[in-house]
């Protein structure tokens, strides 16, 4: 074994074009059209999307950052040395740092990320600052099934696994318990789970938040129909459609919808939609949670909460959970 290379072969299970394909026809052919939140993320979405965590209304990173801060030695404690860390939606690497430095003798480092690029751009800089550290990417909607890349001669005592950023309220509940238990299958027994969790609030502010004044969230909502126009060879008028985003006081969601501005036909290939004004595409749910709820449903799931942090206000929760 070469024992300088330390980013180990990425293991590329990247959903196809024709998966995609699949995804948006299904979607656009529902009697409510939808688009599937997990294609945001192509290399522009990916960039709009760090653009989004830098906004003055985005609350929920730096909010977050600031617990993880305060609590990676805690993090650390309860996970033991020489952990091997799951990171599921790796994004721009910056939370997984602050994990990196806390942790004693990390064994390995294993990124779980659907934008197979922006991963693999974010591992250089992690290696950069961890040299030594075994980095073992893997491209993957992690929502499905999936195996963690086997490391002959790295010995792990525990496995830690994380998943900030409320990605977790992207998912419906029942989505929401799936992944949790496809990601208590992968991780095993004992293990610890990290989970950061936006939560219910003041619905000016989550509205605010999914509405900025530069239209960073709008570009990045938008771009979904570009994505679809280059990738699919759909015929999407991106000025024809506008972005809205809605607080579901019963759902306790944030809603994002595109618009339809006037009457319209949008081709993709072979098939025909059809919009009448006013009419919307559904592509993005964030639910927020309220701390007992979100344990409810992690007990259902499988596995033992820990604890549970906030910030002063409340605004963003992280669970700390055991694998039954
Ligand atoms: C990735 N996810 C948790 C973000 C959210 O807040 O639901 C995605 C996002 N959509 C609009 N702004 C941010």
């Amino acid at each position: 074994m070469n024992r300088t290379r330390r980013i180990e072969a990425l293991q590329d299970l990247e959903p196809t074009v024709e998966e995609f394909h699949a995804s948006v026809i299904e979607g656009l052919s529902a009697p409510r059209k939808t688009l599937p939140c997990k294609f945001f993320y192509d290399e522009r979405g990916s960039r709009l999307f760090d653009e989004i965590c830098e906004l003055p209304e985005y609350y929920p990173t730096r909010t977050e950052l600031g617990i993880l801060e305060r609590h990676a030695g805690d993090i650390a404690a309860l996970a033991g040395p020489r952990a091997r860390l799951v990171e599921f939606g790796s994004g721009a690497g910056v939370k997984i740092r602050l994990l990196l430095r806390a942790l004693r003798e990390p064994a390995a480092y294993l990124p779980v990320e659907i934008s197979r690029d922006h991963m693999l751009a974010a591992n250089e800089g992690i290696a950069a600052k961890f040299p030594g550290l075994c980095i073992a990417p893997v491209c993957a909607d992690y929502t499905q099934p999936f195996t963690l890349p086997e490391l002959p001669g790295n010995e792990f005592r525990t496995t830690l696994g994380f998943f900030p950023g409320s990605t977790i309220g992207n998912f419906t509940r029942d989505e929401a318990i799936s992944f949790l238990r496809v990601a208590r299958n992968l991780l095993g027994k004992e293990a610890l789970m990290i989970i950061g969790v936006d939560l219910v609030k003041d619905a000016g502010l989550l509205k605010a938040a999914y509405n900025d004044k530069a239209g960073v969230t709008a570009a990045f909502n938008l771009n979904l129909l570009r994505r679809i126009n280059r990738e699919l060879g759909g015929t999407f008028d991106l000025a024809a459609f506008r972005h809205e985003a809605r607080w579901n006081e019963t759902l306790e969601r944030i809603e994002m919808h595109l618009v339809s501005m006037k009457r319209q036909q949008v081709a993709i290939g072979e098939k025909r939609f059809h919009f009448a004004e006013g009419e919307t595409i559904h592509t993005e749910s964030s639910h927020k949670y309220r701390i007992d709820g979100f344990r409810m449903l992690t007990r259902e799931a499988g596995y033992e909460p820990v604890t549970v942090w906030t910030d002063d206000q409340e605004l963003f929760s992280v669970h700390a959970l055991r694998t039954a």
